[in-house]
């Protein structure tokens, strides 16, 4: 029998995570227990109390801005065929005025720091450890905002996929739309490339249910076929899907690049 994924997932306390998480804890099949990194255990306890049991001893605590991250996730990578980039900027809002937590006057949430140079250390730290695919999941909209928009947010996501290209890894670059919770299956899914759909920030025409982000995202660590592809992920609101996703035809059809 072929040796089961051993998957590291970043940002695993966040809300996506927590849905890929748990799908592959009900895949034992093919997957080990994922190797969890995150900020604050204590908070991943919340989370995850329904499946701490399983999950407790795979759980890290690691912030990407931390001058020994790249180290440290050297260390954690070792033992894991594939790594699934979760982290983000976290965005809050009061009075009108957008801001990255923590909203505390230091730039420790900032875009550069989270999105950019976090992300960059998550690379570095999966090749020095040998990781054989990286799932990057980034955002769509970079090839048309302003490059300080949103304090450079989308710049900085664009340049860590650059970044993740350029390394030589096996990566998938899953790029949704503006993201909603519910449930999963309820909008027809299409999946395009480089912003070629219209999309704003605004844009009620496509939302993607984040449960539904972490579907393609565990179908790209079983699927060969999207190894080596970038791709659009958009949901069109409120067309119900007729039948269900073929992926092995649909990750075929994509291309590598952005
Ligand atoms: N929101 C949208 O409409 C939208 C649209 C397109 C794409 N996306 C992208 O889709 C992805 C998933 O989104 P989501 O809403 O599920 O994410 P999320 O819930 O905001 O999770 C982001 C995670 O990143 C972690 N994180 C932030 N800074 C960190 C640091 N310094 N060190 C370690 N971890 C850190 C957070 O940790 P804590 O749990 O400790 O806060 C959180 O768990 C993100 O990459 C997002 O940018 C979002």
């Amino acid at each position: 029998m072929a040796s089961k994924i051993k998957v590291a997932i970043t940002g695993a306390t966040g809300r996506t995570s927590c849905s890929l998480v748990r799908k592959i804890l009900t895949a034992k099949d093919c997957f080990d227990v994922p190797k969890c990194l995150l900020r604050s255990i204590a908070k991943a306890k919340e989370k995850y109390e329904d499946v701490w049991g399983e999950l407790e001893g795979n759980c890290h605590e690691v912030d990407i801005t931390a001058d020994n991250s790249t180290d440290l996730m050297t260390e954690l990578f070792k033992d894991c065929n594939a790594l699934v980039i979760l982290t983000s900027v976290v965005v809050g809002f009061k009075d009108g005025r957008v801001f990255f937590l923590p909203d505390d006057g230091t730039n420790k949430g900032s875009p550069e720091l989270v999105d950019w140079i976090g992300q960059q250390r998550q690379v570095d730290a999966a090749k020095r450890a040998g990781v054989a695919h990286i799932v990057m999941v980034g955002s769509m909209g970079t090839t048309k905002a302003a490059p300080d928009e949103f304090m450079g947010c989308f710049k900085y996501k664009r340049q860590s996929e650059d970044y993740l290209i350029e390394s030589g890894l096996t990566y998938t670059i899953v790029n949704p739309c503006m993201l909603v919770d519910g449930e999963e299956g309820t909008r027809e899914l299409v999946f395009s490339k480089s912003d070629k759909l219209h999309f704003s920030g605004s844009s009620k025409e496509y939302q993607v249910a984040r449960k539904t982000v972490a579907e393609v995202v565990f179908q790209t660590l079983l699927v060969p076929e999207a190894k080596n592809k970038a791709f659009d992920l958009l949901g069109r609101v409120e067309i119900p899907p007729t039948k269900a996703v073929d992926y092995v035809a649909v990750f075929k059809e994509m291309t590598p690049g952005l």
